[in-house]
């Protein structure tokens, strides 16, 4: 299965699946990781593994980024995109082009803490703010909206009295990179 990896920041959650693919539990390879910001660590988390990386320019403008997205995927024979920790909106055309073959990590479960403005530390922020006793993260498909395509996986765990946003966060982020790896492992079936 061909890959693709969409990122904006550290990519902790594509290192997961590069890690996955390595030791052959993922019966599938990466083709692409693209990411809309040229200073992404994940970027180097790439190279250091010879997978092609590509970096979109947001200044040139959605329909330009949209056009050179999808001549991208074309080239690249993308069978699955993984948005992992990505930023960016997708533009309807790409995700009319891929239906039921992009997924998304959030790290809430959905409907909880999700849509726009509800992305990394604010999430988390917001469940401690709340006074939630669970949190968890969610794998979904990717459709035109924000965080509202159907769901896929869910994992929770426990929000205790002394968390902060950080240890939410670090506690969440096992589960995110644990069920988006069985995810695509289930589509590499
Ligand atoms: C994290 O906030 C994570 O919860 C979400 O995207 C952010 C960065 O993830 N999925 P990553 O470390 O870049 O994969």
């Amino acid at each position: 299965l061909n890959i693709a990896v969409f990122i904006s920041g550290s990519g902790s959650n594509l290192q997961a699946i590069i890690d996955n693919v390595h030791e052959k539990n993922i019966d599938g390879e990466i083709k692409l990781i693209l990411s809309d910001n040229k200073n992404a660590k994940g970027i180097e988390r790439g190279k250091k593994h010879n997978i092609k990386t590509h970096v979109i320019e947001k200044a040139m403008g959605r329909e330009h980024n949209t056009d050179e997205i999808v001549r991208i995927l074309e080239d690249c024979k993308i069978d699955l995109i993984v948005l992992a920790g990505f930023l960016s909106i997708l533009d309807e055309k790409i995700t009319r082009l891929y239906p039921k073959k992009i997924i998304n990590i959030h790290p809430s479960l959905i409907p909880k803490y999700c849509g726009r403005g509800f992305y990394g530390q604010k999430v988390h922020k917001a469940v401690i703010e709340n006074k939630e006793k669970i949190t968890g993260a969610t794998v979904h498909f990717v459709d035109e909206g924000v965080d509202t395509g159907p769901i896929i996986k869910q994992k929770t765990c426990d929000v205790y009295e002394y968390d902060t946003v950080e240890t939410v966060q670090k506690r969440v982020l096992e589960i995110e990179h644990e069920i988006l790896v069985d995810v695509i492992k289930e589509f590499c079936r």
